[in-house]
């Protein structure tokens, strides 16, 4: 096997009223002020606030709170935070929420423990995290994965650039997971988080390194498991097995677990990521619109890969390697279809766009064509612009 290291300090507590672990968890990290993060009120609707709230009452703890985190979270709204938590004296930043809520209790949480510094310095790169706070969670919506992972990404509307941050620091102590808090999502939501879940492993399983054979098979199975449960799930969201099986697929495809001694590709990401920037859109939705193309793209550099991505996940049989590999694309495709999310631009919301902007999205994922996307292959700025060309 390759190298690698796997650091995964979450501590998990998962099934039906997990919620109600939260007060003895931020105890258990020495938590006496809280800030709790939440979104645009489906926590507040839910009910969740209020028994997140009692939770910390009945361990003597205090709190304040940040609401309002929008999908692709913005970067004026983690710097009220790390106000909010500077004034309070937070010793813990407390998610309630998804991705984008877990993001900016992330980003509050290092800005809080780097007050001399503006937060965005992070997230383009010119500091590097060494220190944060502690951050806890209770997850509503599977599909980010960032529960367990060292990444949090954000939106900086004055620029319109999204980009991320990537620090074991980030991980957070611990998840709080009942699936049955996701049966109340949006089922545009639902099917977006399935994707993103599909793609944290796919992106991580097409790569230039082969080998490791327990990374394949962990990976194969995520990937057939959420094919299984992510359609259960979608045709109803109150089945509690496929909605558990995925949210823990959720965790799982992005805690490291399922690329371990290979590099990441992440590519399709860094091209999905220039259109939510750009046009607000679901982050799911992104991914399985770029996807296909990505993948036709470069699927010549490594056919046996593919052929048998098509065999292990899709049961597919073909004598002619070319002819499998093709096949396993087409599936991968029509397994979003089925979930009715886009697998084109044009099905965004969006719609077509021109192309200037095309190029435009190319020069913004490669930063002016000095850096290149992904592993399978490296893409620079004429590659990306062909894969949002094709996929338009
Ligand atoms: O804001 P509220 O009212 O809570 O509504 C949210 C939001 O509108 C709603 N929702 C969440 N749980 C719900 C619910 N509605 C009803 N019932 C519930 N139980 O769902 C909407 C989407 O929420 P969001 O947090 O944006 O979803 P998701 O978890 O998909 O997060 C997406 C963000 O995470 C980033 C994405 O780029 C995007 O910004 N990612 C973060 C990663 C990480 N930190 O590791 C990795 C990913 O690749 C991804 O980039
Ligand atoms: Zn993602």
């Amino acid at each position: 096997m390759h190298s690698f290291v796997q650091y995964t300090p979450t501590e998990i507590v998962f099934g039906k009223d997990a919620e109600r672990e939260t007060g003895r968890l931020a105890k258990k990290w020495g938590a006496a002020r809280v800030l709790i993060v939440y979104g645009g009120g489906s926590a507040v609707r839910s009910g969740l606030l209020d028994t997140i709230k009692m939770e910390l009452d009945e361990e003597g703890i205090g709190y304040d709170e940040l609401a309002g985190v929008q999908p692709n979270p913005r970067v004026s709204l983690a710097r009220e935070g790390v106000r909010k938590a500077i004034a309070l004296e937070a010793d813990l930043i407390l998610a309630v929420g998804g991705g984008s809520v877990i993001d900016t209790a992330k980003a509050v949480a290092i800005g809080a423990a780097n007050p001399e510094t503006d937060i965005w310095e992070f997230w383009e790169g010119r500091k590097k995290v060494e220190r944060s706070m502690p951050v806890g969670t209770v997850l509503t919506i599977s599909a980010a994965g960032s529960e367990m992972s060292d990444s949090s990404v954000l939106t900086n509307e004055e620029t319109g650039r999204k980009c991320g941050v990537s620090s074991d620091l980030n991980r957070p102590k611990f998840a709080v997971m009942n699936p049955e808090l996701t049966y109340s999502l949006p089922k545009y939501q639902l099917a977006c988080g399935i994707v993103d879940i599909y793609m944290h492993t796919l992106e991580r399983y097409f790569t230039q390194v082969g080998g490791n054979r327990m990374t394949d098979e962990i990976a194969e199975g995520l990937l057939r498991t959420v094919i299984e449960f992510g359609q259960k799930a979608y045709a109803d969201q109150t089945d509690y097995e496929a909605m558990s099986e995925i949210m823990w697929c959720g965790s799982l495809s992005h805690n490291g677990i399922t690329g371990l001694g290979r590099p990441r590709d992440f590519a399709n990401h860094k091209l999905g990521h220039e259109l939510s920037a750009m046009f607000d859109e679901t982050h799911g939705a992104t991914l399985s619109a770029v996807w296909g193309s990505w993948a036709r793209y470069v699927y010549r550099l490594d056919v046996p890969r593919f052929a048998h991505y098509g065999k292990a996940v899709w049961g597919m049989e073909y004598e002619e390697e070319e002819e499998a590999a093709l096949a396993a694309i087409e599936k991968t495709e029509e397994f979003f279809r089925s979930l009715q999310v886009a697998t084109c631009i044009g099905e965004l919301k969006t719609g077509v766009l021109p192309d200037e902007t095309l190029k435009k999205l190319a020069q913004n994922a490669t930063k002016g064509n000095t850096i290149r996307l992904g592993s399978f292959k490296e893409l620079d700025a004429h590659d990306a612009y062909e894969i949002y060309k094709a996929a338009n």
